[in-house]
């Protein structure tokens, strides 16, 4: 007969990192700060010394000619630093009934994070199944731990918008997870319907379910095989009490920076302070926001003073009102006593 019954396959996706000879402290100046579309900022760095350890990561030359940008063999889309963040490309698992053959083909993955920076982001991602009477199955390891959670039966759940789509919730400090389809995929009625089961852990926000995904091959072929997985990313294993203790491996070296404890997992970030920006993990890596220059977003309709890490917005001399908000209007009579005009100054201090 010929068909394939519960059985796993596991291609692993992450080879081991790199050892720490890669790694810097702070970037060579000669180093690549862009691969293709994609900006790369310290600690993320291409090539020796140009990254703080664990975050080195490979931009390569497609066949096509683009360049992108990977860890290990998984693309990476985007990075941020303020949410201490990246996009991933993740591979989508799939199975289908082959009719010429009378059995099952199918492709599973799973995604290994431990001891790097990266853990799926609980908040954004779920764990996606897409066609009809499957019982895709993720299970997800936890440190030494490993439990397995059965994610769903596409009969029973109306989530994504109903039949032939279901998703779960992953939980925190998750770092590993893989992907196979339950036995119980056989049924001919089914095949007729549905040729194929995804699977795969994506950005919830970024997908929207269409039904022509449980009769055709578009889901898989929309993104050539991958779906947007947010990762978070921290550094080190401590919190940020005790990596200040260490001058020599603290990350937030930029003046007008500050920490911030990872929310999903050991490890902490850095930020710029309020009112700057720009990048925490190099020295004067944060500037002061000239929040004068940026109307959109600083509207101020009366005078605007740029200050360190803040800015005033006032009316002139000889004028009232709410120069942030409003307009300033000719003050009528001119006797308002000089301490009000003052005060209006000072009640106009907005910190971005
Ligand atoms: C990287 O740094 C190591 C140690 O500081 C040094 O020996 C090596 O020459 C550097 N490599 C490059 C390519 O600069
Ligand atoms: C990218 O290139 C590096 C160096 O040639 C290689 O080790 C790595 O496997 C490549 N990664 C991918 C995903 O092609
Ligand atoms: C990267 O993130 C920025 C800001 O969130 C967004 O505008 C951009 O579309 C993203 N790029 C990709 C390739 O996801
Ligand atoms: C079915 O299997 C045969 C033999 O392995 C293969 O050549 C063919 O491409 C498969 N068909 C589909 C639709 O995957
Ligand atoms: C994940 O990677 C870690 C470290 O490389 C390894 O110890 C662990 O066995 C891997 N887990 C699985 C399930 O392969
Ligand atoms: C379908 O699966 C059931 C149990 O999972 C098994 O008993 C049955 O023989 C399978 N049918 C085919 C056609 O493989
Ligand atoms: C599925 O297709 C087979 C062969 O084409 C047919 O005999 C069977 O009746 C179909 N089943 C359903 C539920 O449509
Ligand atoms: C799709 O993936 C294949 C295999 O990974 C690759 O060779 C091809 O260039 C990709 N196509 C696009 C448009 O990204
Ligand atoms: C924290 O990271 C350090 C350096 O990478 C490592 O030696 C240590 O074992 C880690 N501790 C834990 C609890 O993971
Ligand atoms: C980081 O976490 C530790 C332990 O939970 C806590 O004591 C400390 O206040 C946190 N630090 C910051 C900056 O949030
Ligand atoms: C300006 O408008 C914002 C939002 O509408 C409001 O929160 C703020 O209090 C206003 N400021 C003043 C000075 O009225």
């Amino acid at each position: 007969m010929g068909v394939m019954l519960g059985y796993r396959l596991f291609q692993l996706l992450m080879l081991p990192l790199v050892g720490a000879a890669t790694s810097a402290a702070a970037p060579l100046p000669g180093c690549r700060t862009r691969c293709g579309e994609v900006d790369v900022p310290y600690p993320f760095g291409i090539g020796p010394n140009c990254s703080r350890e664990g975050f080195s990561l490979d931009c390569n030359t497609t066949t096509g000619g683009h360049e992108k940008l990977f860890v290990f063999n998984v693309e990476i889309v985007n990075i941020s630093l303020p949410l201490g963040q990246a996009r991933m490309l993740n591979a989508i698992s799939w199975q289908c009934y082959n009719v010429s053959t009378n059995s099952i083909d199918y492709n599973t993955w799973s995604l290994n994070l431990t001891n790097t920076p990266y853990r799926f982001s609980d908040d954004l991602n779920k764990f996606t199944a897409i066609g009809c009477d499957t019982s895709p199955t993720s299970e997800i390891s936890k440190g030494p731990t490993a439990t397995r959670a059965d994610a769903c039966l596409c009969v029973t759940t109306s989530s994504c918008s109903g039949i032939g789509c279901c998703q779960t919730t992953i939980p925190k400090d998750l770092a590993y997870y893989e992907v196979w389809f339950a036995s119980n995929f056989n049924s001919s009625s089914v095949w007729n319907f549905s040729d194929c089961s995804y699977a795969v852990l994506l950005e919830a926000n970024r997908f929207e379910f269409l039904t022509s995904y449980i009769t055709t091959t578009q889901f898989w072929y929309n993104n050539n095989g991958t779906a947007p997985l947010v990762v978070d990313w921290a550094i080190g294993n401590e919190t940020c009490e005790v990596a200040q203790r260490d001058k020599t491996s603290y990350a937030c070296i930029s003046e007008h920076s500050e920490c911030l404890n990872s929310s999903n997992g050991p490890g902490y970030l850095c930020n710029c302070l309020r009112g700057y920006h720009g990048n925490p993990y190099v020295a004067q890596g944060c500037q002061d926001i000239d929040e004068c220059s940026d109307k959109d977003q600083y509207p101020c309709h009366g005078i605007c003073q740029n200050l360190p890490g803040s800015h005033n917005c006032f009316c002139p001399v000889g004028t009232y009102g709410d120069a942030v908000n409003g307009t300033c209007t000719q003050t009528q009579h001119q006797k308002l006593p000089s301490s009000a005009k003052v005060a209006i100054g000072k009640s106009l201090f907005f910190p971005p």
